[in-house]
């Protein structure tokens, strides 16, 4: 499973990666807005150094909603770096676009997916990934975690490559869940991927074991 860290903030990507278990980060406008990033080439330097961090897998949201616009933007920001997937939103142009791209050899995230057909329509239009939101399911009172199970099912009966990116994962829970079903992304915001870290055996067994240690040694 991989884990894609949900930020456009360069210090929490830093932290993430010096973890040692960062396979990529998903951005999107608001996450980008909430920098203050502003203006197409402070855009693109924001993207560049965020690719400059990790190894791979930057994913980078056109803007645009009509096909032209969606094509023109998605090559601009496949320029800036190897490491870039172009991130489509699941519109009628967003679809025409990932099939475009994919013929391209432009790696695509569509994103903002919230049903089992929108998640077809990816695959078959050849996304490399495909974003379901489990949060903002969960927000009304709709089984996120049920989404994902039933598209990590579909993908599977057909042997499409898209990948499944759970996205929209607000917990540590939601990623232990994503990680039973068998979703092959999941993108989160740090404390999520830290939040994995804590557990009270492991503060208050490690405390007696340096204490027992200390008793005999000084
Ligand atoms: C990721 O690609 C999405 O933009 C993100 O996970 C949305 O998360 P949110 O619902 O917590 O804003």
């Amino acid at each position: 499973m991989k884990f894609f860290i949900d930020t456009a903030n360069l210090n929490e990507i830093r932290e993430a990666y010096d973890l040692g278990v960062l396979d990529g980060v998903t951005t999107n406008p608001s996450l980008m807005a909430k920098e203050g990033i502003r203006g197409e080439e402070n855009v693109r330097n924001h993207y560049k150094a965020i690719c400059d961090i990790v190894d791979n897998n930057v994913s980078a949201e056109v803007i645009a909603t009509t096909f032209d616009e969606i094509m023109r933007e998605g090559r601009e920001l496949a320029k800036i770096d190897d490491k870039i997937v172009v991130k489509v939103p699941m519109i009628r142009d967003g679809v025409k676009a990932l099939k475009a791209f994919s013929s391209e050899g432009i790696r695509t995230n569509c994103t903002l997916v919230f049903s089992a057909g929108q998640a077809i329509l990816a695959a078959k239009a050849g996304a490399s990934y495909v974003s379901p939101f489990i949060g903002r399911l969960d927000d009304v009172s709709t089984d996120g975690m049920a989404l994902i199970e039933q598209i990590v099912q579909i993908y599977q009966n057909y042997g499409f490559a898209t990948e499944v990116l759970a996205a929209s994962v607000r917990h540590s829970m939601h990623l232990i869940q994503c990680a039973e079903i068998g979703a092959d992304v999941a993108t989160c915001p740090l404390s999520v991927i830290t939040g994995l870290l804590n557990h009270p055996l492991t503060t208050s067994g490690l405390e007696k074991f340096l204490a027992d240690h200390k008793k005999v040694n000084g």
